[in-house]
């Protein structure tokens, strides 16, 4: 019988195995940052070694579910960074609804969809004078358990904490003890699709992207080919929005331009 693969190949087999499990390739993660949160979750769960944690994997859900709650693989809230929401609110949309009328919204990495259903609430707050209801919102992610959490769109309270007392009671509804679960007509905006940043084909014709805290870990490689795609994904004139800790190097290289910290615009021509 073959004997375990050892130390980096043991890390490499963990990797492959994960991505069988999840889809999400580790890989693409810086490899010191990932390898030392694998090594204390190791730690944590006794387990002798990256294969033999690789191989409980396989049979075991819930562990599965603790390593992706360990990894900074899907956390979210709603209106995350809520200074960024308002610059979306004051400049941003408003600017591109004069442009273009009908907005095409993605949200790339939406883990469990808060960051979808937040730009669904700004749209239907901003089309209170009865226009831009009908925008379209993509909401993508490598990650299918997540998907079908956002699907559901059911949040505990935490998750809730940049949400007012006013747009909890029009856009939520209460859904068992501290769940609220988004009301149809947000949802009604939003989209899910699996979408895989790094192999799959990119949407065209898009307004605004927010792509945040998805490829901080990412190779530098591996980012400089999400932004190049991202550049031509949007239309002229359109928004990308990154993390906190994001920037783009360059950003012309991309036909992008800085508008302020962390919002680029797809140069007109
Ligand atoms: C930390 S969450 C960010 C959620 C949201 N954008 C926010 O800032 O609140 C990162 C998400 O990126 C997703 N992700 C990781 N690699 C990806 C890839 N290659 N393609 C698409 N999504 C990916 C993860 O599954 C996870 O749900």
């Amino acid at each position: 019988m073959d004997s375990p693969p050892q130390g980096n190949m043991g890390y490499r087999y963990l990797q492959q195995k994960f991505k069988e499990l999840t889809g999400i390739d580790l890989s693409a993660y810086k490899d010191a940052q990932m390898a030392r949160r694998l090594e204390t979750f190791l730690q944590r769960e006794k387990e002798a070694s990256f294969y033999t944690l690789a191989r409980r994997l396989e049979r075991d859900g819930d562990l599965l579910q603790r390593l992706k709650d360990y990894l900074p693989i899907n956390v979210t809230e709603f209106f995350r960074n809520p200074d960024r929401y308002q610059r979306l609110r004051e400049k941003v949309i408003p600017e591109l609804r004069q442009r273009y009328g009908k907005l095409f919204l993605w949200s790339a990495g939406a883990s469990i969809g808060a960051e979808a259903y937040s730009l669904a609430i700004l749209l239907l707050e901003l089309g209170r004078d009865g226009k831009g209801t009908n925008h379209q919102i993509l909401g993508t992610d490598i990650d299918e358990g997540a998907l079908s959490a956002a699907k559901k769109g059911e949040y505990p309270r935490a998750l809730l904490k940049h949400v007012t007392e006013a747009q909890l009671a029009s856009f939520f509804e209460a859904s068992g003890k501290d769940l609220f679960r988004v009301r149809r007509d947000v949802k009604r905006l939003v989209t899910y699709q699996r979408h895989d940043l790094l192999a799959d084909p990119y949407p065209k014709g898009v307004h605004l992207i927010l792509c945040r805290n998805v490829v901080i870990y990412f190779s530098e490689e591996a980012k400089e080919k999400v932004y190049r795609q991202m550049g031509e994904s949007l239309a002229e004139g359109g928004y990308l929005l990154l993390g906190s800790s994001e920037s783009i190097w360059q950003p012309q290289r991309f036909g992008l331009q800085l508008v302020e910290p962390f919002l680029y615009q797809k140069k007109m021509p």
